[in-house]
């Protein structure tokens, strides 16, 4: 497959500067969602053809098959549950590294997966830097059971934190709500700005029905920054 645009070109280089600088033989690797994270495992797989050798724990089922499709060696959390490094990109980042993820709906596994990892690499194209979090609405994995009263609970929430009505929608797949891999939904919050994002994190962590959010405080390690014109950058 060959990137189509200028962001897909973005992509690539980021992932390709991510391989070559932080990616050893040997290594338990975290494989992040979404198609920045598919760009690194594509250049991953060329490598692994050519002789290296790491086994990858995938952060979506998506990632899974698309490791496997190209032949990357994969292990189970629960048989590796200490990695060596996670690569995976952000749907927003800001200047202090916090990041909002789950717009592929992967964010449960995402953060799992970065938790168990002693270091975690974030890539991305320059259009996903920000001021201030929160223009990309924030992804927040709830179970079934009661899941509309949780998303009252959550208005309520925001509304307290000084967020105002923060308009929340249902992430649908066609006419039905989106299962995650974990056999979640997810709601969206259009929260505009986000002032206080550990206060906020700290807020949905305390709410019943929630099982995680896609505020990501504290553990992106570096970020590699990818350019339309190939070029990549590591900060
Ligand atoms: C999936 C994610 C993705 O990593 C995030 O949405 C970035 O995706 P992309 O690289 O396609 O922009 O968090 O849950």
């Amino acid at each position: 497959m060959r990137p189509g645009t200028p962001q897909d070109r973005a992509k690539v280089a980021a992932g390709r500067r991510a391989l070559d600088t932080f990616v050893r033989d040997g290594m338990l690797l975290g494989l992040g969602s979404g198609t920045t994270s598919h760009w690194f495992v594509r250049s991953l797989a060329e490598r692994v053809r050519d002789g290296l050798d790491v086994v990858g724990v995938p952060t979506s089922t998506a990632t899974r098959d698309l490791a496997l499709e190209l032949g990357v060696r994969l292990a189970d959390l629960n048989d590796v549950p200490e990695l060596d490094l996670t690569i995976d990109g952000p749907d927003e980042i800001d200047g202090a590294g916090s990041m909002i993820k789950g717009g592929g709906a992967c964010l449960l596994w995402e953060k799992i997966v970065a938790r168990a990892s002693r270091r975690m690499v974030t890539v991305l194209d320059d259009t996903k830097i920000v001021p201030t979090l929160g223009a990309f609405p924030l992804p927040v994995e709830v179970v079934p059971f009661g899941w509309v009263s949780t998303r009252r609970h959550l208005s309520r929430r925001f509304a307290d934190a000084g967020l105002g009505e923060a308009p929340i929608t249902n992430r649908m797949r066609g006419d039905e709500l989106l299962v995650t891999d974990s056999g979640h939904y997810i709601l969206d919050a259009h929260l505009g700005a986000i002032p206080d994002i550990p206060g906020l994190a700290a807020v949905l962590n305390d709410i019943p029905g929630v099982v995680e959010h896609g505020l990501f405080v504290g553990i992106a390690d570096e970020m590699v920054v990818g350019h339309p014109d190939g070029s990549a950058e590591v900060h």
